[in-house]
């Protein structure tokens, strides 16, 4: 396939032909608008979070690095990252990254642990970012700041990033053999899970007693308990019907409020997902991966295995468990709703669309505008039933110079409440600024989709925009890492 980058469209028109002609729906203005004028600059009205009201659209997601000590502590690079989150000026900040709520739940060995020992350190992150927010956009009273919980599950390596540690949900016939579960003691019984929600409620706590205005209860991206959604062939408490399978969040729910907490809740969604998909072994050469193919799943049918896919198509998307557990999310009074898709590690194309794969990727299986479609659209379907909660889209990214337009276009269309970005803040941290003062972004700035950021992780080192931030390029990684794409 070849791709039409997305620095060749010149103008919107040929950014709107382009995508018309891929047969998708992304709306996008002729223009960046600029100060009040723009859908992005509105504050948010009827829905306060802890008592603030959300100064304006933006959304920084979170974005782990990779960084911490192995303890679990935070470093520079990571203090960096939070104070980069509060120069950005978006208000919400709707994560700052995931934080395992206890040391064998970590996704590599540097992520950052949310307990007693590392409480100071959390206070520091959250003090930088606001103390650079203030400073850079003269007020914090509407910027709305939350911590993202999560437990690795399958994707568990808390101790060496060679050496998985899953601990899974349930059996998976296509992604147990790919990491590395093949016995029932990596499955949780229903005991461990009741001290896994004591985990939560008292990372909750910490994150309270820190000044954190929510925590995220993350269920996304095939972590633990996203997977749990998805856990169809468990049996016992904790799975089969969707009431059980869902019983986790309302345990950690109930838990937080009997434990006297107010901290108010979000939920991160995989909305929908996918069937895992591999590179193609007909197109792939060594070190040159193929595009994304399906892994097969004939012998899997009907799909049990996933949650917001149709189980007699799993290539497909199905939104009705999604929201239904929207609805739950609303009575349980979470006021956040942060909508992504699939998983990094097994069908990245869906979660990131991407012109260039990470290490352990494959080629683009489709023009990555497809991928940004799908999750904006997915989005603006469950927008007309989240009722009063907050939503919040992903994927934007890859848009590069037509991120604004496209953001505000969906903004005014009522598609989205916030518009969350990821990679490009990163690279681009004074993108909104320079969209909302100047109407017009630093080219050089923009975030290509190079994928160096999920490369460099893969491969041990830590995460950051290495084409185009010289704290980054500065580092030695930087050469290791360039080593290891050409090698
Ligand atoms: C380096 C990196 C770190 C990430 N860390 C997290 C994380 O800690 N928690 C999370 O929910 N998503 C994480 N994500 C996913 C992003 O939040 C976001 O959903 C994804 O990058 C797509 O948005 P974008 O197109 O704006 O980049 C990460 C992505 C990248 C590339």
């Amino acid at each position: 396939m070849k791709l039409t980058r997305v620095p060749s469209l010149k103008s919107a028109e040929d950014f709107r032909r382009h995508a018309a002609g891929l047969g998708i729906e992304l709306p996008c203005d002729d223009q960046i608008l600029m100060g009040s004028a723009s859908p992005l600059a509105q504050p948010v009205e009827g829905v306060s979070v802890n008592g603030k009201r959300i100064g304006n659209r933006w959304a920084v997601q979170p974005m782990e690095g990779w960084d911490a000590t192995t303890r679990g502590g935070i470093t520079e690079p990571m203090l960096r990252r939070w104070q980069r989150f509060g120069q950005s000026g978006a208000k919400l900040i709707c994560g700052g990254e995931a934080m395992a709520v206890r040391p064998d739940g970590r996704a590599n060995p540097n992520q950052f642990v949310i307990n007693e020992e590392n409480k100071k350190g959390l206070a520091t992150l959250r003090e930088r970012l606001v103390a650079e927010h203030q400073q850079r956009h003269g007020t914090t009273e509407d910027l709305v700041i939350g911590f993202q919980l999560t437990h690795s599950g399958r994707f568990c390596k808390p101790h060496d990033h060679g050496r998985p540690e899953p601990r899974v949900a349930y059996r998976h016939p296509i992604l147990d053999r790919r990491f590395g579960v093949s016995c029932q003691e990596q499955v949780w019984t229903d005991s461990e899970v009741e001290t896994l929600t004591a985990d939560y409620i008292q990372a909750a706590r910490i994150a309270w007693e820190v000044g954190a205005d929510f925590v995220d209860l993350k269920h996304c991206h095939g972590y633990l308990l996203h997977e749990f959604l998805g856990a169809r062939t468990r049996s016992g408490k904790y799975g089969g019907t969707f009431e059980n399978r869902t019983r986790i969040l309302r345990e950690i729910v109930s838990g937080i409020r009997a434990d006297g907490n107010r901290i108010e809740l979000a939920v991160r969604l995989s909305a929908f997902d996918s069937v895992p998909f591999r590179p193609d072994p007909a197109l792939s050469r060594p070190g040159k991966p193929g595009p994304g193919i399906p892994e097969d799943f004939s012998h899997c049918l009907p799909y049990h295995y996933g949650f917001g896919v149709k189980a007699a198509d799993p290539l497909e998307y199905d939104l009705s468990e999604t929201v239904e557990f929207i609805g739950l999310c609303r009575g349980l009074g979470v006021k956040v709703l942060n909508l992504t898709a699939g998983s990094p590690y097994y069908n990245p194309h869906i979660q990131r669309p991407a012109a260039y794969p990470p290490s352990d990727g494959y080629q683009p299986p489709e023009d990555p505008l497809i991928g940004v479609a799908r999750q904006v659209n997915a989005v603006r379907q469950i927008k007309g039933h989240a009722g009063g909660l907050l939503v919040v889209g992903s994927a934007y990214s890859y848009l590069q110079e037509f991120l604004p337009q496209v953001a505000q276009a969906v903004l005014r269309h009522g598609w989205t409440d916030l518009v969350g970005i990821g990679r490009m803040v990163l690279a681009y941290p004074d993108i909104f600024t320079d969209a909302l003062a100047k109407g017009r972004l630093a080219a050089r700035r923009i975030c290509r989709t190079f994928s160096d950021c999920t490369t460099a992780p893969r491969n041990g080192l830590i995460s950051g925009c290495y084409p185009l931030d010289a704290y980054y390029s500065s580092r030695p990684e930087f050469g290791e890492l360039k080593r290891l794409k050409a090698g």
